[in-house]
């Protein structure tokens, strides 16, 4: 029998086996930027447990781009090789990769969370951060407003770092544009207070991300797909706040740039309240920006079931599945769902025994 689950989804030339995906997560294993064996046994590991699409973690672009010191990267060649080899055992297996990109912004230079999480001064090895205006994301600093010239230059960054995604032999890029992240600091009038292009009406706001997908579809191969994951919503009451009808917007705007996906997740200044997040809360964002803008969608947040998995696709809520916590704690959930809804999905020859 098959499920809609384990249907197969063409995105541009893209072949994905199944809808699942494995969601960006931080590590912090990685000074100077530089993946090694952790990364290949941590990607490949469900590349092996059969997810269709590996995203790696938010993996900056500069070395101000990054959030702690621990962050991979891909502004150097030395990095571009030390991907290669994750990238070809995770394609081996027949599972694709996509790089998401990002810049941190006002959220930039902290410690490891093992040593607190805490902002680094320059003067201990980290950088003044900079953002869409003078903010504080963290009690300890105030960022510094981006002028337009070094606006310019992070698109620039971005673009380099794509074209070095695609030397690494990425099958996909996705930009990481939430989590109050710098695209999003720029989009929510929350942290944007800019009076120039880049802050006041919608359109400004979100000219940083659109001039970033611009560049870097010029960049990569037509064939190559392009995701952006989003903050659907800020979990705000404030009336400036970032709502689901502004992403829906912005999912269109995006779309007619050549995105292919949006992932909706949400948040990234503050807390939600903690009584909404249940299972499935972020899942109806996916669904209303698909449902108003054709565009494919994941859906990600407190997934855990092959079930609840399988009903998003069937009922048409997303296109794809995005799964972050439940594969940390399982990397063999693509097998166990097969199993769970009497699929066959292809499992690694040297396990056939045990399936
Ligand atoms: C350890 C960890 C690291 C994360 N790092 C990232 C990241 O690098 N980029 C990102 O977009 N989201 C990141 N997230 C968020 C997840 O991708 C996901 O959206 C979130 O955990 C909700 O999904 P879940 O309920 O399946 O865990 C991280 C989450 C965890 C648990």
């Amino acid at each position: 029998m098959d499920s809609p689950l384990f249907s197969p989804l063409e995105i541009r030339s893209l072949h994905l086996k199944n809808r699942l995906v494995m969601s960006p997560m931080q590590q912090y294993v990685s000074p100077e930027g530089l993946v090694g064996a952790w990364h290949l046994v941590h990607l490949g590991s469900r590349a092996v447990g059969g997810v269709g699409l590996v995203i790696t973690e938010a993996t900056a672009v500069s070395p101000e781009g990054r959030n702690t010191l621990f962050d991979t990267g891909l502004w150097n060649e030395a990095q571009v090789a030390a991907w290669q080899p994750v990238v070809q055992f995770v394609q081996a297996q027949g599972a694709k990769i996509a790089v998401q990109l990002w810049h941190a912004g006002g959220k930039g230079s902290h410690a490891h969370p093992a040593a607190g999480f805490h902002y680094i001064a320059p003067a201990e090895g980290g950088w003044i951060t900079k953002s869409a205006s003078a903010v504080s994301l963290d009690p300890h600093q105030t960022s510094q407003a981006l002028t337009v010239a070094e606006i310019q230059a992070l698109v620039g960054d971005f673009r380099e770092a794509a074209i070095r995604a695609v030397q690494a032999g990425f099958d996909a890029i996705e930009l990481h544009a939430g989590h109050g992240y710098l695209f999003h600091q720029f989009y929510s009038e929350l942290t944007n207070h800019r009076s120039d292009e880049y802050g006041g009406s919608f359109d400004n706001r979100i000219r940083l991300l659109v001039e970033t997908v611009q560049a870097i579809r010029a960049v990569i191969p037509d064939v190559m797909p392009l995701l952006v994951r989003l903050s659907a919503v800020d979990f705000s009451d404030e009336p400036q706040a970032w709502h689901l009808a502004d992403s829906v917007r912005l999912a269109a705007v995006l779309q007619q740039h050549g995105v292919d996906v949006v992932t909706a997740s949400a948040g990234g200044f503050g807390a939600p309240d903690r009584s909404k997040v249940v299972p499935l809360y972020q899942v109806p964002y996916a669904e209303k920006i698909r449902a108003a803008t054709g565009v494919l969608t994941g859906a990600v947040g407190l997934i855990t079931t092959p079930e609840q998995a399988n009903t998003i696709i069937a009922s048409g809520q997303a296109d794809l599945v995005v799964l972050a916590r439940e594969l940390l704690r399982d990397p063999y959930f693509p097998l166990r769902a097969a199993a769970a809804l009497h699929t066959k999905t292809p499992v690694p020859v040297p396990y056939t025994r045990a399936f």
